[in-house]
């Protein structure tokens, strides 16, 4: 392929010139030489051209209130990770974010420190998480709000199955002026993210696998400091190395053990809030 650029690219390019929101013109330019790259590059016959419209139409199809099958595309692409990379740059020591994924429910009524998030078998051997809220250097944040959320040994999050109570594996606690929090739940287990849909056909067409390692999803916030989304992942589990939707960093990864003065077994898993940035522009 040559790299000089095709006179129908030269045309498009041209015509976007007059686009007067400059961000908009930046975006859209950059858009038309890479897909028209991407399309010299693999010269798809109208065949080609037509199945990737229909995927792309039926992929749209399955978007609605409840499922969003586009983020589920950047998700499998790597798209929303590379996102969230770009977005979030974290100082060192601060705790990495992750994907925020479909399964969040809206904030939970708020439980006392320590209780636990698992609601549907009661007598269920639990663990505890527990950590601190705070900064690179230590200090407890204080005014800050941990939402946390998983699936059930079984695979599926309270929404997806109707055998678990609403809010099953959900809960908001506020840790006090030390930063504390802790909670008890059951271990999580990986799991297929949704793939009945365009999504599922295209990583199986393409020799991948759906399923996420086991991990407990964190919302961190508290006044002055960047939002933080992030996933406790279990150490041990299956498909740590091959996470469906790249959200696994090694910092993430931690085993249970027991707790040294209770001799629990424990998550320890801090939650390291670097400081909100100033807005840019
Ligand atoms: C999740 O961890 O809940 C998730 C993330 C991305 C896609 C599907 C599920
Ligand atoms: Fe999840």
């Amino acid at each position: 392929m040559s790299n000089a650029p095709h006179p129908i690219t030269r045309e498009v390019l041209a015509r976007l010139e007059a686009c007067p929101d400059p961000r908009l013109r930046q975006v859209m330019t950059s858009l038309v030489r890479h897909l028209h790259d991407f399309v010299r590059d693999v010269a798809p016959g109208e065949d080609e051209w037509r199945a990737a419209v229909d995927f792309l139409t039926a992929t749209g199809q399955r978007c609605d209130d409840r499922r969003q099958e586009f983020i589920l595309l950047s998700d499998t692409l790597g798209v929303t990770m590379l996102v969230d990379a770009l977005a979030h740059p974290k100082p060192p020591g601060a705790t990495e974010s992750t994907i925020f994924g479909p399964f969040y429910a809206g904030e939970q009524p708020t439980s006392p420190l320590g209780a636990a998030i698992a609601r549907g078998e009661p007598g269920a051997a639990l663990v505890r998480v527990a950590g601190r809220v705070r900064t690179v250097d230590g200090a407890p944040v204080a005014g800050a709000t941990v939402e946390v959320w998983q699936a059930a040994p079984n695979g599926l999050y309270d929404t997806q199955d109707p055998a678990q109570p609403r809010g099953n594996l959900r809960g908001t606690f506020r840790p006090g002026d030390d930063g504390a929090y802790a909670f008890r739940t059951l271990l999580p287990a990986p799991y297929p993210i949704p793939d009945d849909g365009p999504v599922g056909q295209l990583l199986r067409a393409t020799g991948r696998h759906p399923f996420r390692p086991a991990h407990i999803h964190f919302l961190a916030h508290a006044p002055g400091y960047e939002r933080l989304v992030t996933h406790a992942f279990l150490a041990g589990s299956e498909y740590l190395d091959s996470d469906t939707v790249f959200g696994v960093k090694p910092s993430l990864v931690v085993a249970p053990a027991p707790d040294p003065e209770t001799g629990e077994p424990t998550l320890a898993f801090d939650l390291v809030l670097s400081p909100r940035r100033a807005p840019t522009g």
